[in-house]
């Protein structure tokens, strides 16, 4: 079965409220990718630096955005076209980032825990469940495959 309307619906709803704090969200994203792998630390170049997860860093936003927001957008290609397309500079930059820092397949798993964490505390337990954690991990899914595939192309 496709990517529904209501599945697309769900994560555009999820990343709003997400959307809202940003800083905090970010933050915790860190916290649980480091709890579930604190050997990942290691691999961010602004987590090497200190001893503590540094609050209100750039690059640690950034890299939280990204996957938010690039999930976001898989989500809606995926119901729109059937399938996740990264544009093609943009995929090979990844591919290049991930192979450079010493990101292996596995790490993705760690990433998609800690984002589905991250949105269900966002969103709060009431309103979080099974049909809204699905849909972003399917879309994230789809996404860390195409990263993972062009990571191939770049050892
Ligand atoms: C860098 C996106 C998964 C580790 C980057 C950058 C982007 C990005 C766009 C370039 C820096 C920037 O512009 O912020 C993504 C997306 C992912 C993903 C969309 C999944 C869908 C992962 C995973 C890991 C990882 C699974 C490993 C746990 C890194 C590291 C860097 C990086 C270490 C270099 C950051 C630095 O040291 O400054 N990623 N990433 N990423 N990514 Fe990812």
């Amino acid at each position: 079965m496709g990517f529904t309307e209501k599945q697309e619906g769900l994560v555009k709803e999820s990343w709003e409220v997400l959307k809202q704090d940003i800083p905090h969200s970010s933050l915790r994203f860190f916290s649980l990718i480091l709890e579930i792998a604190p050997g990942a630390k290691n691999m961010f170049s602004f987590l090497r630096e200190s001893e503590e997860i540094p609050q209100n860093n750039p690059k640690l936003k950034a890299h939280a955005v990204k996957v938010f927001k690039m999930t976001c957008e898989s989500a809606i290609q995926l119901r729109e076209k059937g399938e996740v397309v990264v544009a093609d500079t943009t995929l090979k930059y990844l591919g290049t980032v991930h192979v450079k820092s010493g990101v292996k397949d596995p790490h993705f798993e760690v990433v998609k825990e800690a984002l589905l964490r991250t949105i269900e505390e966002a969103i709060g337990e009431e309103k979080w469940n099974e049909e809204m954690k699905n849909a972003w991990g399917e879309a994230y899914d789809q996404l860390a495959e195409a990263i993972k595939a062009e990571m191939k192309n770049h050892h």
